[in-house]
């Protein structure tokens, strides 16, 4: 293993080259690269890297807005395969039909999307920002909120705004169910329950606390309390428990691991690097302008 890591070192280091990971990355993969984090953060990472290269440990989407925000950088996907489900839940003729319908409607679009479909959207937003995001907005303005219909809901709740929902999910965490922490809380009753806010909003309800991957670490890192118990995918985990030896993490349920995200593995870091593959390039009518969205939402942020 060791070998393995110091090949990734030698070579990132002759390449010039930066490792970006998603906090739901295996934890030997987080462990590697240069900056783990939510998806705000890495694309803020990706933003000002002076790197050549950029691998990217995350999906697909992550890895095109990488190369939305650096042009002129090759930016690598290390499994060409690791795809969002939640990211093909809307297509660009389904978006336009919808445009049509309300015509006056800012759309604002979570990032997990196609780089297809933030060019046709006025702005972008995470999870760590999309309540500033939508409050940005004028009150009068409605608003088409795409992809994901729990975030949206959770955002148009949270800031009693009505909003326009695309009927989106993400599949891992929706396999989170309200009776996992109803049940644990039982076990562990002193525990915090942190979800996240791709969850459905009968177990946001049972939450202490609702934030992005990078927000669920900074709570549990700032929060005096022993146990957490965790509603998201699992990936965190291994963060959490090395950030937090003294505290203890309860999964809300092991069937919340994304395969898509699961499929970059410390290998696949190497042969991306030694093979420069698999190169993600955004065509430029697209990117430049997905790009103006991406970057209104930074400018905010
Ligand atoms: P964040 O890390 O931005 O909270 O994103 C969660 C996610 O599902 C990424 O695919
Ligand atoms: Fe997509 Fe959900 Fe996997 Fe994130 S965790 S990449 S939203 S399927």
């Amino acid at each position: 293993m060791s070998i393995l890591i110091d090949k990734i070192n030698e070579l990132k280091k002759k390449r010039n080259a930066v490792i970006l990971a998603h906090n739901y990355q295996r934890g030997d993969v987080q462990d590697v690269a240069d900056f783990a984090g939510d998806s705000l953060g890495l694309s803020q990472q990706a933003a000002k890297t002076k790197a050549d290269i950029i691998v990217f440990c995350g999906v697909h989407f992550m890895a095109e807005t990488a190369s939305i925000l650096c042009p002129d950088k090759l930016v690598l996907l290390p499994d060409e395969h690791a795809g969002c489900p939640m990211a093909n839940m809307i297509t660009l003729r389904e978006l336009k039909i919808k445009k049509k319908e309300h015509p006056h409607a800012k759309v604002v679009c979570y990032v997990n999307s196609t780089a297809a479909i933030k060019a046709e959207s006025d702005i972008c937003c995470t999870s760590s920002n999309a309540a500033k995001i939508v409050s940005s907005i004028p009150k009068d303005q409605e608003i088409l909120f795409i992809p994901d219909k729990s975030l949206g809901g959770y955002i148009s709740s949270k800031l009693n705004r009505p909003m326009i929902l695309w009927e989106g999910f993400c599949p891992t965490h929706h396999r989170i169910l309200a009776e996992h922490i109803i049940k644990l809380k039982r076990e562990y009753p002193d525990a915090k329950v942190v979800v996240h806010p791709e969850c459905t909003p009968d177990v946001i309800a049972l939450a202490d606390h609702v934030a992005s991957t990078t927000g669920i670490a900074k709570y549990c890192n700032d929060t005096n309390t022993k146990e957490f118990i965790i509603g998201t995918e699992t990936g965190i985990l291994h963060r959490l428990k090395k950030e937090n030896p003294q505290k203890t993490f309860y999964a809300i349920t092991h069937l919340a691991d994304c395969s898509n995200m699961k499929l970059i593995s410390l290998e696949k870091v190497l042969w991306s690097l030694e093979d420069l593959v698999y190169q993600i390039k955004v065509p430029d009518d697209i990117a430049v302008k997905a790009r103006v969205a991406i970057q209104k939402m930074l400018d905010l942020s």
